[in-house]
């Protein structure tokens, strides 16, 4: 057993003292309250002890990287290992986030490294970003056939090191890569989740939040369906503006427009920035982690597998989801009226005419 350190914690505001020590590859910590004064090695080995929480996140692009910066800033999880196969740039990037914990005060070990999947073993949560993103008037689908590969290549290599490890696909076309991360290496559907629904609802309550002048805090609305300009389905009748209805505030031309707003959400976004928004995704990214790391039990829409759910199965779509720590622990099937269910339906038959091509081009 090899100690690495004994400190006072400056996130636990000076309350305990953190033992931290690597065993078999893994970080593990043991706190203990400073009133209960950790004199003994023997006192300290009579206390419980924690296996610290890792995190890998593949590709340390635009996406990527913000995603680290926030998982490192906002401390959901011990380690956050970046990797990349650009020479230097998850090194950079990390020691760059590392450069800010004086200054914002979090104790999270964020590293990088080039291509070295043996840095990433023991992790929890692997959060794949590796991929192309858009250019102007580029589809999600049309990356499929550069990103497939790429997934399919880094999922292979994440599991020689961390076997039981739950996956959050980020890289588009989002519901397709989930989908081939969890039929190429047959995993556990419960492992193998798709971020999409987290950021567009996000959207989908920001633009609600500005059609109604208030605080998008204060408003609940999700995001179901395919994780595409055409696909996702913004659920007009289940949003509410602290508990009332926003069908009850809004004109239909004003929550039409709404939900136009929220579809081309990343396109208008791709169009300004002339590549992929990468703040709202990586921040979203990071949500879905904490979710799972901290057993959150929150409900969030996630690209998972369903199995005669909402009358869909052998597909890979966004419908809300508890999160926890064993991953996906439950599928909400909400009471969708007739007009969102033939919606769904359309939706899953364009994400499933998209998983085709995994088959066209040999992937799957
Ligand atoms: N699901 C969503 O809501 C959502 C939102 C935004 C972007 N995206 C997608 O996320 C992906 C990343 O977008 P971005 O803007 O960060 O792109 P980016 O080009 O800035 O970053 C991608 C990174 O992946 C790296 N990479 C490529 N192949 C790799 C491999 N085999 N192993 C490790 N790293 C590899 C590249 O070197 C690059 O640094 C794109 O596919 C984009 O479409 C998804």
């Amino acid at each position: 057993m090899l100690i690495i350190e004994t400190k006072v914690s400056s996130l636990s505001k000076d309350k305990e003292y953190i033992f931290l020590f690597m065993n078999s590859g893994n970080f593990w910590k043991k706190i203990i309250p400073l009133q209960r004064n950790p004199c003994t090695v023997e006192r300290i080995y009579e206390e419980e002890i924690i296996r610290m929480s890792k995190v890998t996140v593949i590709g340390a692009g635009n996406v990527g990287a913000t995603c680290a910066n926030v998982l490192a800033f906002k401390e959901v999880a011990d380690e956050v290992v970046v990797v990349d196969v650009k020479e230097g740039i998850s090194e950079g990037k990390a020691t760059d986030v590392m450069q800010t914990a004086q200054l914002l005060g979090f104790d999270t070990r964020l590293s990088g490294c080039t291509n070295d999947y043996t840095q990433t073993a023991g992790s929890d949560v692997v959060i794949i970003t590796s991929g192309v993103p858009r250019k102007p008037g580029m589809t999600r689908e049309e990356l499929i056939g550069v990103n497939a590969g790429i997934v399919k290549a880094v999922v292979g290599e994440v599991l020689k090191h961390s076997p039981e490890v739950i996956f959050v696909v980020i890289a588009n076309p989002m519901d397709t890569m989930t989908y081939l991360t969890l039929k190429a290496f047959g995993l556990s559907k419960g492992r193998v989740i798709g971020m999409g629904g987290a950021l567009d609802s996000s959207r989908f309550k920001y633009y609600l939040s500005m059609a109604l002048g208030c605080n998008a805090n204060d408003v609940e609305g999700m995001v179901i369906g395919g994780h595409g300009d055409t696909t996702m389905i913004p659920l007009v009748s289940l949003a509410t503006y602290k508990g009332i209805p926003v069908t009850k505030l809004l004109s239909k031309e004003k929550l039409d427009e709404v939900v136009q707003a929220t579809m081309v959400g990343g396109a208008t976004l791709t169009k300004m920035l002339g590549t992929s928004a990468w703040y709202a995704p990586g921040a979203a990214g990071a949500f879905v982690a904490e979710a799972i790391l901290h057993d959150q039990k929150k409900v969030i829409p996630c690209s998972v597998a369903l199995d005669g759910e909402y009358g869909e199965s052998d597909i890979c779509i966004g419908v809300p989801v508890v999160l926890g720590r064993k991953g996906i622990e439950k599928i909400v099937e909400l009471d969708l009226n007739t007009s969102d269910k033939a919606l769904f339906a359309k939706s899953a038959a364009s994400v499933r005419a998209t998983n085709e091509v995994l088959k066209e081009i040999n992937v799957l």
